[in-house]
């Protein structure tokens, strides 16, 4: 289910002043900081624009000390596109079905979020026909130690991959099922529910390209991931997991990865198209809350 972007935020983004922005590279194989954009004042056109540039050009953003709400959050995200429902509407935070709660909170014995999102390698939603293009995470509630989230960069996955591979994907698809871990994970974690038949049906499997193009800057990248990606189609089994183990090893190696240690109020925004993300882990006697939010995109091709 997507949410259309609202049209009450173009008309604010007529009246908008510009802010005074700088984008900061990383000095990593990924990822930029953006100075000096308060996120809960409406974004001009013109910062729109320098937003949505640094965001393809460095895959991952980081926004500051963002004293921003759920509407505000919302809000942004609807700029890039209609937002997505993620299908355990069970962690949707209250009045806001498009913001899922990332969480290892438990009240009462309940889990209040999702507590182990991001427990594999991963691109959002990639299990759907239309994955995401981006997502958004604002730290709420974040633990003294742990809790950090690593983006690898399929765009030098690709590049690099050894020529073999090259041609043993080129043109090949690959099936994605939200339900490839769910019971592993389920094992093992508190946050998991049981699916009602009407969820499972929500999450049919389906068939991206391995190697996907980047609708915007037409780069290629790896589109491959250990919590989603199955089998190859086309291939025998063994094969298909022989080459699916060398895939997962090398789109994650070190050489692509930033590794994100979350400070009060950051805002992160991703591009789904050109990287994975992990969540690294939290301490159990830890407490970690964020609010997601994720941005429809294209079929892959
Ligand atoms: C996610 O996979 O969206 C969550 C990442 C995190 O909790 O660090």
């Amino acid at each position: 289910m997507t949410i259309q972007t609202a049209p009450h935020s173009e008309r604010a983004a007529q009246d908008a002043a510009d802010q005074s922005i700088e984008i900061r590279k990383f000095d990593a194989p990924l990822g930029a900081e953006v100075i000096g954009l308060d996120l809960s004042k409406p974004l001009s056109q013109a910062d729109f624009t320098r937003i949505h540039r640094a965001h393809l050009d460095h895959h991952v953003l980081v926004f500051r000390d963002q004293r921003i709400t759920p509407d505000e959050q919302v809000a942004f995200s609807r700029r890039f596109g209609p937002l997505q429902i993620h299908v355990l509407h069970q962690f949707g935070l209250a009045g806001h079905p498009e913001v899922l709660i990332v969480s290892n909170i438990m009240e009462n014995g309940t889990p209040i979020g999702l507590g182990d999102a991001g427990h594999f390698w991963h691109s959002d939603l990639s299990y759907k026909d239309k994955p995401s293009l981006g997502s958004m995470l604002h730290a709420q509630e974040l633990p003294a130690t742990g809790g950090d989230t690593l983006f690898a960069n399929q765009h030098l996955a690709w590049d690099t991959l050894p020529a073999h591979l090259k041609q043993a994907v080129e043109g090949r698809a690959a099936e994605h099922t939200y339900l490839a871990k769910y019971a592993e994970l389920q094992k093992r974690s508190p946050w998991r529910p049981n699916l009602s038949a009407e969820q499972i049906a929500q999450v049919k499997p389906v068939t991206h390209p391995i190697v996907r193009t980047h609708p915007e800057t037409k780069r290629r990248a790896l589109f491959v991931s250990e919590h989603f990606t199955t089998r190859v189609i086309g291939l025998p089994e063994d094969e298909s997991s022989a080459l699916l183990a060398e895939l997962f090893a090398h789109s994650t190696q070190p050489e692509f990865v930033y590794r994100h240690q979350w400070r009060e109020r950051d805002m992160v925004f991703w591009d789904n198209r050109s990287v994975m993300h992990l969540a690294a882990g939290t301490p159990d006697d830890q407490r970690r809350k964020l609010y997601r939010t994720t941005i429809e995109g294209d079929a892959p091709f």
